[in-house]
This record gives structure tokens, C-alpha cells and sequence, in this order.
């Protein structure tokens, strides 16, 4: 089978690549990433040599290029994980997140409907269920919870998701849609909690933690998230909806102390910084659909998770150290 795997040189996507290229070497895949900013050949590219990866610079909004690949590449799945993806970003600057989030799922699933295809897969998120209150421990997001977001960014994903269900029920293309819960791992890009916490750490410059750092993330290993995005796409339901979540709610500042320990670093880095505006108070997130019907789980728990993850990133100062200085941007050589 040939995949179109959009988004693989971000952070999930880059980690989808290297998985899958490993576990199926019989099949095909095609990776279109615009490298924006939050894009970076680093990440995949001791993939190059592989008979079965293949990468190529465009955007998923570029209609003819998108029209092209597809003609002639014929392929059979496409997993979008493209996407603007930071919340700060889109509270600042939103329009990119709906051309990007919204339109770039319209580009790509037209293509699937023009040249036909088996399966189209958005990864999507927990956020367009909106969030939780800290003191209710007994809520949970399951598939049935209404849209209501929050952020720009999480109100693109939701719009993105919508037209997936419509182009189910409209045209009968074979969709699915996965959403998940806060990612992390190697090579997140160092704008996002965890990464920014080590980057900030290894010099000693402050922690920016947003308000009074009791919001809480349902935390999930990369490779766990992309386990269950690849049971998805080959066994699940089409025209579903599948919750993928960590059962590892922390506070952020258990999560910036666990860190700061494990470097041997002083809880005195900590800065308490204006709160996000929106800020969603709680993710948590019920997995039962995807255990019973795919027999998903976790492999990770959150403490050997995130040493395994420091410990990687520890290894690998040098490619946060060439994101920081800019140069990554030079990776890609076309
Ligand atoms: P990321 O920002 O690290 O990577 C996004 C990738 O998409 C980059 O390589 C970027 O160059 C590419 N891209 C952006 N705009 C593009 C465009 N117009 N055309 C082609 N490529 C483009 O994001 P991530 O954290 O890896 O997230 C991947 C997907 O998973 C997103 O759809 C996100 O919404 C979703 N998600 C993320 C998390 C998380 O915790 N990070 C959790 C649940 C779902
Ligand atoms: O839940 C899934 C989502 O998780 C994904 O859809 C998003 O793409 C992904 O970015 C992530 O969103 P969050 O906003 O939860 O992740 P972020 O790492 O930006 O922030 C995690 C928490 O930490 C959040 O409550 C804000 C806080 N924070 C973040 C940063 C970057 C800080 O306190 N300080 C910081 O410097």
C-alpha cells in the first residue's frame, strides 16, 4: 500500500515516519511537509536512504501541487498531520491555523475524492472537546462530548474535523479521525512545555510557568499515540471517531519539577508568568473505544516516559541547540 503521510517532519509526524518505515518495509511512503518553521529535516533525515520513504516540500493548501502528487503517486491512505499546532501561536496570529488547519484538510481530502483512495485519517486533538474543571476528577472526554473549544487553534482543529464528518456523510469518503492528548517525546519542537522546560534548564535561565501552574494535561508517549493512529488507519471503523489519552494527568508544575529533578536543576528557575488567555484548565481523556476495539494501550507510564524522554533530549542537545540558533533551517538541501 502507498501512504501520503502529511506533517512528517513536525514532532508526532517525524516519529510516525520512523515507526512505520521500520514495521512495514513492504509498503510505501510519501511524506509532504511544508517545513515550516515548526518543520525540520533533521528529524527525518536518516530516512532518506530508505527504499520505502520519500519526501517532499509542498504545501497541503497548494491545490496543484497537492492535484499532482496525487496523480502521480496514486495513493492508497493519507494521514494528515499537518498542521499550525501551537496555541500561543494561534492566539496572536489565527489565520494561518484556519488556511492550514482547515483549508489544508479541504485540499487534501478533495484530492482523496478526485483520484479515490481507502482511507483518509485526520489527526486531530482533545482540545476541540474544550476542557474540564480542576475539581471534578470524575469527567472525562469520551467521543460523545460536544465541540467547544477554546483557543483559534483547537476552533481550527474542530472546523477540520467537521468537514471530515461531512465529507463522510456527503460524498461517502472513507474517513477516520483521531483525538489525542498532550504529546511528548523526541524531537518536540522547543516551543511547546516540555521541550522549553529542558531548553531553559541546560542554561539556567528562568521557567516560564503560565499563571499558577495548576492546569492539568492527560500526558501520552509519542510512540504510543502513533501505535494507536496506525491501528486506526488499518483496522478501525470508517466514518469513527477514536479517543487516544495517557491516564497520566499532571499538574504543569509536577511536570516542570519532575524535569528540573531529573537534570538536577533548582525548583528556583521557576517564574510564574501571566496566565495564557483561554486557558483550558484540564484535559482528560477516556481511551475505552480504541482498547476494546483495537486492543490499544499504552506501553509508557508518564515517570519512565518522560526520564526516557529528558535522557534523549539530554543526548540530543545539539538538535535543540540547532533549532535555538536557526540553524535547522539549512537541513534541507531539495
Ligand atoms: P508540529 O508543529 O511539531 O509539526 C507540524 C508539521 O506540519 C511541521 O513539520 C510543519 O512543517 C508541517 N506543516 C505545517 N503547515 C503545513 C502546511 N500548510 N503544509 C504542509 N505541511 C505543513 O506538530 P505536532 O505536535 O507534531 O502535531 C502533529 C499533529 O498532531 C497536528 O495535527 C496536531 O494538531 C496533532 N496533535 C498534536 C498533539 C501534541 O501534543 N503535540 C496532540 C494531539 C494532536
Ligand atoms: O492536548 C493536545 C494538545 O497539546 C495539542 O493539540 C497541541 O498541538 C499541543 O501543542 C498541546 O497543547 P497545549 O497547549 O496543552 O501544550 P503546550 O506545551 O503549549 O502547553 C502545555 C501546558 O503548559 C499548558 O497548560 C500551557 C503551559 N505552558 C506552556 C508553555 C509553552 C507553560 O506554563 N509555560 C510554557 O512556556
Amino acid at each position: 500500500m502507498k501512504f501520503l503521510i502529511t506533517g512528517g517532519a513536525g514532532f508526532i509526524g517525524s516519529n510516525y515516519c520512523h515507526y512505520v518505515t521500520e514495521k512495514y518495509p513492504e509498503d510505501e511512503f510519501v511524506c509532504l511537509d511544508a517545513l515550516t518553521y515548526a518543520g525540520n529535516y533533521n528529524n527525518i533525515k536518516s530516512l532518506e536512504d530508505k527504499p520505502n520513504f520519500k519526501f517532499v516540500k509542498g504545501n497541503i493548501t497548494d491545490m496543484e501541487l497537492v492535484d499532482k502528487l496525487f496523480a502521480e503517486e496514486k495513493f492508497d491512505v493519507v494521514i494528515n498531520f499537518a498542521a499550525e499546532s501551537h496555541v500561543d501561536n494561534s492566539i496572536k496570529n489565527p489565520r494561518i491555523f484556519l488556511e492550514t488547519n482547515i483549508l489544508g484538510t479541504q485540499t487534501l481530502m478533495d484530492a482523496c475524492r478526485k483520484y479515490g483512495i481507502k482511507r483518509y485519517h485526520q489527526v486531530s486533538t482533545d482540545e476541540v472537546y474544550g476542557d474540564l474543571p480542576l475539581d471534578r476528577p470524575d469527567l472525562v472526554f469520551t467521543e460523545e462530548n460536544p465541540i467547544k473549544t477554546s483557543s483559534p487553534y483547537s476552533s481550527s482543529k474542530a472546523g477540520a474535523d467537521l468537514l471530515v464528518g461531512a465529507y463522510y456523510r456527503t460524498y461517502g469518503l472513507p474517513v477516520s479521525i483521531s483525538r489525542c492528548s498532550n504529546n511528548y517525546g523526541p524531537y518536540q519542537f522547543p516551543e511547546k512545555l516540555i521541550p522549553v522546560v529542558f531548553s531553559k534548564a541546560m542554561k539556567d535561565e528562568k521557567i516560564p510557568v503560565y499563571g499558577t501552574g495548576e492546569n492539568v494535561r492527560d500526558w501520552i508517549h509519542v510512540y504510543d499515540h502513533n501505535v494507536g493512529v496506525d491501528m486506526i488507519v488499518r483496522n478501525g471503523r470508517v466514518g469513527e471517531v477514536y479517543n487516544l489519552g495517557g491516564h497520566s494527568e499532571r499538574t504543569n508544575l509536577t511536570v516542570v519539577k519532575t524535569i528540573l529533578k531529573q537534570l538536577g536543576k533548582s525548583e528556583d528557575l521557576i517564574e510564574f508568568v501571566a496566565d495564557r488567555k483561554g486557558h483550558d484548565l484540564r484535559y482528560a481523556i477516556d481511551s475505552t473505544k480504541a482498547e476494546t476495539e483495537l486492543g490499544w494501550n499504552r506501553t509508557h507510564t508518564f515517570e519512565e516516559g518522560i526520564k526516557e524522554t529528558i535522557e534523549w533530549y539530554v543526548n540530543n542537545q545539539d538538535w535543540v541547540d540547532n533549532i535555538l540558533s536557526g540553524e535547522y533551517k539549512e537541513a534541507y538541501k531539495g
